[in-house]
């Protein structure tokens, strides 16, 4: 082997220092399209890693709308979108995702985390404040340093904890609160209507990063201000087409003249591309399947229950999520990782979570349910978590 430069063997002893904590990411190869079950190394599983939560990142009518528009209008933007001019498909999936959702306008970014980074900076700087719940998503985290705004950390959804930290912090010009909507590693969901509250008390912008609601949450899947009937009370709503939209991009919902800033203002609209053709057709489609009927959302929460409540029953530790994403509580990061192991020897897909993802200590498997599960399916998936259990002894 080529000995390693002297100025990057740092790296090398990095990798090898998180493959035996039991932190190195195994990425496993998928030679399937992303559905219930998936092929990995010849093998079909049952998958419950994906975000796919609606079944749609394999849809027939989304597959469908992707070739046509293919055909219609090729593949790429050319450029970004100030420069290249956007293309009428883009206009048409913002205007209706702002109707979907009942906002004043809506604009679309690359994915969810690109929306975070763009909007964020766009609307406070070095003389503002941020108020980030501690467990906010590292693109909120990441959105926050770009702004160099100062960061107030609040605890998890602990609106007393916000209003003093509020209260505490009063010297500084333009103030924001941003909460992640549904948070990704618990399940849980933030009190966005004490937020509300809170923001309209001391008059604070508020944001909240949608991106595990936007699809499950609300009537049809119109998310989180939609769960809290909290139209026009929510300044920013960044939500991503990459989860239950089952293709990959993201948005931000507000007021106009919002929108129309990020337009000016938002760094990865105007020095990146625009999402592709067949993506941008592919959200629009999966639009029109929400507006058309909730069946794939009340198909997901029902079996998200089932899921759940079989868990219980088996005896595990699912912490306190009140949405489909289910998180097996294991503790140690090597525990996880051999439960991970053991569910994809018998036949399930579904990851260990470890630091820095989650806490130290707080390593599990996460489970997200999804529309596309049959109930043999998820009979299966339990059979299999409780041979594992048991083996593991964790229950
Ligand atoms: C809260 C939150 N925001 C943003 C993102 C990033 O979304 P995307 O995959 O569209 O970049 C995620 C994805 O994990 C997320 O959970």
């Amino acid at each position: 082997m080529t000995p390693l430069p002297q100025k990057t063997a740092w790296i090398q002893k990095e990798i090898d220092a998180l493959k035996a904590a039991g932190l190195y990411n195994h990425i496993r190869i998928i030679d399937s399209p992303m559905d219930a079950r998936v092929t990995i190394d010849g093998r079909s599983l049952l998958n419950f890693c994906a975000n796919n939560y609606l079944g749609l990142a394999n849809h027939p009518r989304i597959r469908a709308a992707a070739q046509k528009a293919i055909d219609e209008y090729g593949i790429g933007p050319g450029a970004v979108r100030t420069i290249a001019g956007t293309m009428s498909l883009h206009i048409e999936l913002e205007n209706r995702l702002a109707a979907f959702k009942k906002a004043e306008a809506c604009i679309s970014f690359q994915s969810g985390f690109a929306a975070n980074l763009a909007t964020i900076p766009a609307i406070v700087g070095r003389d503002d404040v941020i108020f980030s719940d501690e467990l906010n998503h590292a693109s909120i985290i990441d959105g926050c340093r770009l702004s160099r705004a100062r960061v107030v950390r609040y605890a998890h959804n602990d609106m007393d904890d916000l209003a003093r930290q509020i209260e505490a912090t009063p010297e500084y010009g333009r103030r924001m609160i941003i909460s992640d909507g549904v948070f990704s590693m618990d399940g849980d969901i933030a009190p966005l209507d004490k937020i509300v509250a809170v923001a309209e008390k001391y008059d604070i912008i508020t944001m909240v990063d949608d991106a595990h609601g936007e699809g499950v949450l609300g009537t049809g899947g119109r998310g989180i201000v939609d769960h809290f009937g909290l139209h026009g009370r929510v300044d920013i709503e960044i939500g991503t087409l990459s989860k239950a939209f089952g293709v990959v991009g993201g948005l931000v919902a507000g007021r106009a003249e919002i929108i129309e800033w990020l337009r000016q203002r938002g760094r990865p609209f105007l020095f990146s591309s625009a999402m592709t053709v067949p993506d941008v057709a592919a959200c629009l489609e999966a639009v029109n399947i929400l507006s058309d009927s909730t069946e794939l959302v009340d198909r997901l929460w029902n079996n998200a229950k089932i899921f759940s409540e079989g868990m219980a029953q088996l005896g595990f530790d699912t912490g306190h999520s009140a949405t489909p994403i289910v998180p097996v509580m294991l503790g140690e990061a090597p525990l996880a990782q051999q439960f991970s192991r053991r569910l994809f020897e018998e036949g399930v897909f579904a990851m260990a979570i470890g630091f820095p993802t989650v806490p130290q200590g707080k390593a599990r498997v996460r489970v997200m349910n999804s529309a596309a599960h049959s109930s043999t399916d998820i009979e299966q998936a339990l059979e299999i978590f409780g041979e594992v259990g048991r083996e593991l002894g964790v229950v």
